[in-house]
């Protein structure tokens, strides 16, 4: 008989959902058919596997769904795993306000009969093997007794209430090019164009002046061998500025930029010291520090331009680290 746990205190429901939005999880549609035969289904980030052998897997349904009774009623259901383009079916079969969510969706029957949606990662069909109340949700079990895998594409990701684009696609898309520079240049021209601007207005003394010291970092690491410090240090100045800035969408949209400038400084921008661009890089701190908005616009853009400048004809072959 397990110790009873002792009573800590209140839980706050709203810091419960930020925390458990902390750990990413991958997003699925569960499908089944209703007592018409008519196919239904929600968007759930509850799935996850239970035992290997037998193959169970769970999903966990709030209560208060209107497809409460249709599952706990139905004797097979299917979990299909969503890719990152499909976010836009994810909020589909996540709205309470659309009738028949399945119209006009792609789907098939499985071979239980059980709705399964195109182009998902991978559809699994599972018999219900048991249910559990828990709260107030209900832990459906399913025995899988058919599977598919399907789209090779990346899998769509939730994460802080977001859904977010896996690393490594950004890797492979700075490694197969797809993403060129002059694209990625106009979008920080832009991005953090518009992050210095709201930072002149907004930024704290301290948070200007951790903006200083990430450009303190990176002369300091300039040597080949201090790549991974430079890495570090300039992800740091973007960041900074991304959070002086006190925009959280910006905010969150600076961190895919990062995530793609380091990945773009590890495998393709030229190793290299770049004490040129020293001043310029220094002229959009005094700027900063000056609340001088047009200013560090443009020292930004004449950092971007002479980084690139320096750079023409030296690319690095992305496989040679
Ligand atoms: C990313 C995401 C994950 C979700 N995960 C679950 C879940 O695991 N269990 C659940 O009952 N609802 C979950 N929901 C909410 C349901 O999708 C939503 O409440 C449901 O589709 C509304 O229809 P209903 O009232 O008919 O259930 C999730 C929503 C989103 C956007």
């Amino acid at each position: 008989m397990s110790q009873p746990t002792p009573q800590l205190g209140a839980i706050d429901p709203k810091l419960f959902r930020q925390l458990l939005g902390c750990f990413p999880t991958g997003v699925a549609i569960i499908t089944t058919r209703n007592e018409q035969g008519q196919p239904v289904g929600l968007t759930c980030n509850s799935f996850s596997s239970v035992s290997l052998e037998p193959p169970l897997v769970l999903f966990s349904l709030r209560k208060a769904s209107t497809l409460l009774d249709t599952f706990t009623a139905a004797g097979s259901f299917a979990i299909n795993i969503l890719s990152q383009s499909q976010d836009a079916l994810s909020g589909r079969f996540a709205s309470s306000k659309i009738a028949d969510k399945f119209e006009g969706v792609a789907w098939r029957a499985g071979r239980l009969g059980t709705p399964l949606v195109d182009d998902c990662l991978a559809n699994l069909e599972c018999g219900v093997y048991a249910a559990h109340e828990a709260g107030d949700h209900v832990i459906f079990i399913g025995e899988v007794k058919h599977m598919a895998g399907g789209s090779a594409d990346h899998a769509l990701v939730f994460y802080k209430g977001a859904y977010m684009m896996l690393a490594e696609s950004l890797r492979k898309l700075v490694l197969d090019g797809k993403l060129d520079t002059a694209a990625i240049d106009e979008a920080y021209r832009a991005l953090y164009g518009t992050l210095l601007r709201l930072a002149c207005e907004r930024a704290s003394q301290a948070e200007l002046d951790a903006i200083e010291a990430a450009v303190t970092e990176i002369e300091q690491h300039q040597g080949a061998d201090a790549l991974p410090q430079r890495i570090d240090a300039t992800a740091r100045f973007f960041s900074s500025i991304s959070l002086a800035g006190h925009n959280e969408a910006l905010r969150l949209m600076a961190q895919t930029m990062t995530a793609v400038l380091r990945e773009r400084m590890a495998y393709v921008l030229p190793v290299r010291r770049r004490p040129d661009v020293f001043p310029l890089r220094r002229k959009v701190v005094q700027c900063l520090h000056a609340r001088d908005a047009d200013g560090a616009v443009m020292a930004l853009d004449a950092l971007i331009t002479n980084l690139r400048k320096g750079d023409a004809g030296q690319a690095r072959d992305p496989v040679m680290r």
